[in-house]
C-alpha cells in the first residue's frame, strides 16, 4: 500500500545515519561554486545525475560494483570524492553556519525531532587545519536551529577508513579533551572494500573515545561483508552500526545483534543505488527486522540521492505492506536507536503515542 508521505511526516521520529555533507542541495551548492569560484565538474543541472552527465569521468569510479547512481559518479569511491569536491567548496564560518541551520530546517520538515548527523572532517578540506573552526560553527547554526524551534541535531565526528591509525587517535585523543559542542560519537564511514579489513588500525581511537564518554558508530556490513560488522562490534565496541545489511549473511552475526541490541540504521535507496541490492525485494531490511534486529531506516546523503526520510520510509512501507503499527515500531526504534538524551527520548516517545492516536482515522 502506497502511504501519503504526509502522514510520515506527522509522525515524530530521529535519524541515526544521515552524513552532513551529503545533505546539501543542489541550489546551495551551485552558490558555494560561485562562491568559491570553483568550475563544476559536469553540467549544473544535472549535477547530481550519471544518466545525462557530459563528464562522467570527472569522478572516478573506484568500487567497479556500483550501479549508474545519478550523482554524477558511480560506486561508492568515485562518491566520496563527489563528497570531497562538495566540502572543498565551503570557506567561511557563515557558510557552515548556514549549511547546518538549513540542515536542521529539512529534518524539521520531515518530522524528525532529533538526528544524529554524520559529519567527516577529511572531506572538507579548506577546515583541515581548524577542525575546531569547522566544528564551532556548525554548532552554532545548530544553536540557531534549535533556539528558532528547529529539530535537535548532534554531530558524529567521523574518520575515513583510508585514515591512519595515527590519525585516527589523534582524532580521537582531540575529541576527548576538547569535548567540542554538539560532539555526542565517534564514527567511521568510507569504503571498505577499497581500504581493506581495517578495524584493528581503528581500535585504539574508539578505545579513547569511549574512555572518554563518546558514543560509537560504525559503518560496515555495505561495501564490506559480515567480518566488518563483527570486526565494529569486537574491535571497535559499535553501539550502533550504519548500514550493516550484509550482517544478512551470516545467522550468528544476526542472531547476535538481536540479543545485544545493537541497532543498524539502514539506508534503503542508498543501497540501491549504490549497487548493494538490486532491488527492495532482494534487500535484508524485512528479514532483518523479522529475526529480531533493531532496524531503523535513514537517508544516508539525502541530496546527491534525491531523497527525504518520508520518502525512504513510504518506500519501505509500499515495498513490505507496512501499516500505521509498523510506522510506529520504526519511529519508536529511531529513537531508541539514536544518541539523543534520555528526556528528550522519553518525550518523543510520547509524541509519537501522541500522533498515533490522531493519525489512525487516516489510516482505516
Ligand atoms: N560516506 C557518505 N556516504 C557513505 C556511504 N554510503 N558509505 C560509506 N561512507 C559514506
Ligand atoms: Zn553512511
Amino acid at each position: 500500500m502506497h502511504i501519503d508521505e504526509n502522514l510520515i511526516r506527522a509522525l515524530p521520529k530521529a535519524e541515526v545515519h544521515v552524513h552532513l555533507e551529503g545533505s546539501l542541495e543542489l541550489a546551495d551548492l551551485l552558490e558555494l561554486a560561485k562562491a568559491a569560484g570553483a568550475p563544476l565538474p559536469g553540467p549544473a543541472a544535472t549535477l547530481f545525475d550519471v544518466s545525462t552527465h557530459d563528464n562522467p569521468g570527472a569522478f572516478e569510479n573506484g568500487t567497479g560494483g556500483g550501479a549508474s547512481n545519478g550523482i554524477g559518479v558511480t560506486g561508492l569511491s568515485g562518491f566520496l570524492q563527489f563528497l570531497d569536491w562538495e566540502g572543498s567548496l565551503v570557506r567561511s564560518r557563515e557558510q557552515l553556519a548556514r549549511i547546518a541551520y538549513r540542515f536542521a530546517a529539512r529534518q524539521s520538515a520531515s518530522g524528525v525531532r532529533y538526528t544524529d548527523a554524520i559529519i567527516n572532517p577529511t572531506h572538507w578540506a579548506p577546515w583541515a587545519s581548524d577542525v575546531a573552526g569547522l566544528f564551532d560553527a556548525l554548532a552554532s547554526g545548530l544553536d540557531e536551529a534549535e533556539a528558532d524551534g528547529l529539530a535537535t541535531v548532534n554531530l558524529c565526528y567521523s574518520l575515513l577508513r583510508t585514515q591512519s591509525a595515527e590519525a585516527g587517535v589523534r582524532a580521537a585523543t582531540w575529541l576527548t579533551e576538547n569535548r567540542p559542542a554538539r560532539v555526542i560519537a565517534l564514527s567511521i564511514d568510507g569504503d571498505e572494500r577499497s581500504a581493506g579489513r581495517t578495524g584493528i588500525r581503528f581500535a585504539e581511537a574508539f578505545d579513547i573515545a569511549a574512555r572518554g564518554g563518546l558514543r560509537r558508530t560504525v559503518h560496515a556490513g555495505e561495501s564490506s561483508g559480515p567480518e566488518g560488522v563483527w570486526d565494529a562490534i569486537r574491535l571497535l565496541h559499535a553501539d550502533r552500526i550504519d548500514h550493516g545489511v550484509r550482517a544478512i549473511e551470516d545467522p550468528e552475526l544476526v542472531d547476535y545483534l538481536a540479543e545485544h541490541e545493537i541497532p543498524l540504521g539502514i539506508c534503503p535507496r542508498s543501497n540501491l543505488t549504490l549497487g548493494i541490492y538490486p532491488d527492495l525485494e532482494s534487500h535484508p531490511l524485512a528479514e532483518l527486522q523479522r529475526r529480531g534486529v533493531i532496524v531503523t531506516v535513514n537517508t544516508d546523503d539525502p541530496a546527491p540521492l534525491g531523497t527525504r526520510l518520508e520518502n525512504e520510509w513510504a518506500l519501505v512501507a509500499g515495498a513490505y505492506d507496512w501499516g500505521l503499527p509498523e510506522l510506529v515500531t520504526l519511529a519508536k526504534a529511531s529513537v531508541a536507536a539514536s544518541f539523543a538524551p534520555d528526556d528528550l527520548q522519553r518525550s518523543m516517545l510520547t509524541a509519537i503515542d501522541d500522533a498515533a492516536v490522531s493519525l489512525a482515522p487516516a489510516f482505516r
